[in-house]
């Protein structure tokens, strides 16, 4: 198949680029390089095209989506707090974007879209775990964005013909997540921290959750949604099923990395959820998608994979 991946050079898009790649796919990496880097694709640099561009620019992507199968739009400003600094911005890129996206693919007969969205849509329903069926409520810009760029898929699906997948990620984690920003996400920055024998802030009390999953299985989920047929116009939760406290986390970590790791306490940041944990089920049974590496499991790989390169 012919296909686009936005946001192909960042971290979830490059594991999804090489995924596609090593199966024999003609890939196209859509990146326009702000928190993607070139370097994420360099183990198939030769096989992939990567086209530096932005999703905010409509005719580049209208360009880029010619003649493709299947688009997987990650393209987007990750961050829950950077959104609520500076939520002008994110809207243009996570929900101009994301229409610019549709817009390309409805013109040039793209097949299906599979959308990387966010757990954040539910906000803090004390319901747990989270299913699909809940009543979305979002708590920051970012939560809006997903959510908004979620119903547009649908409405895509219904009017145009397009086929898209939403998928609500949980709390990606794995090699190639940057951990050089304040934004970034906290499982890149707390191993990193670790392994440099720096402390770790936490936001709050610590016992706030998390259901951190794996990128190989948010590919895997990926593939799946790309490819399953009669799903057209739906959205699942791509977790593990398990919560974990920030506390748990820097256990495990600390067990791995076989030191301790100072911690400090800070004020809650806002627009963050408390708890947030994923009920599977409907992944598991409409796309046989299955956690196949469990936190812990990913966590030595991440770990494993620093050591290697420093
Ligand atoms: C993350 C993702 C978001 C995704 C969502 C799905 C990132 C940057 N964000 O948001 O794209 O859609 O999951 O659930 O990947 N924390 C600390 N100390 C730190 C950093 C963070 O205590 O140094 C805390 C935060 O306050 C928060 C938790 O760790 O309570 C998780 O934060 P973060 O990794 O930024 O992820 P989410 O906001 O959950």
């Amino acid at each position: 198949m012919k296909i686009l991946v936005t946001g192909g050079a960042g971290f979830i898009g490059s594991h999804i680029v090489e995924r596609l790649v090593r199966e024999g796919h003609e890939v196209k990496a859509y990146d326009n390089l702000s928190s993607g880097k070139r370097e994420n694709l360099a183990a198939v640099a030769s096989d992939v095209e990567l086209v530096e561009a932005d999703v905010r620019d409509a005719p580049q992507l209208d360009f880029y989506a010619a003649g493709c199968d299947v688009i997987f739009h990650e393209a987007a400003v990750v961050s829950v707090p950077y959104s609520v600094e500076h939520p002008q911005e994110t809207h243009d890129v996570n929900i101009q974007g994301t229409l610019n996206v549709l817009h390309a693919a409805k013109r040039r007969g793209v097949k299906r879209v599979v959308f990387a969205c966010s757990a954040a849509i539910y906000g803090d329903d004390p319901e747990m775990p989270k299913r699909e069926t809940m009543r979305p409520q979002p708590m920051s810009p970012y939560g809006i964005e997903k959510l908004t760029s979620e119903y547009y898929l649908s409405v895509w699906s219904q009017l145009y013909g397009v086929e898209t997948v939403s998928l609500r990620y949980f709390n990606v984690f794995g090699e190639r997540q940057d951990p050089g920003s304040p934004y970034s996400g906290v499982i890149s920055i707390f191993v990193d921290r670790a392994l440099r024998g720096a402390g770790v802030t936490l936001f709050g009390d610590g016992g706030q959750t998390r259901d951190f999953v794996y990128v190989g299985n948010v590919v895997d989920a990926n593939v799946r949604a790309a490819t399953t047929p009669g799903v057209a116009g739906r959205a699942y939760n791509v977790g593990c099923g398990d919560k974990t406290t920030l506390l748990q986390l820097l256990d495990t970590i600390e067990r791995i990395v076989g030191s301790k790791v100072e911690r400090t306490h800070a004020p809650p940041r806002a627009g963050d959820i408390r708890e947030s944990i994923a009920d599977i089920s409907k992944i598991r049974a409409e796309l046989g998608y299955t956690p196949a590496v469990g936190v812990e499991e990913g966590l030595r790989r991440l770990i494993a994979h620093i050591k290697e390169r420093r």
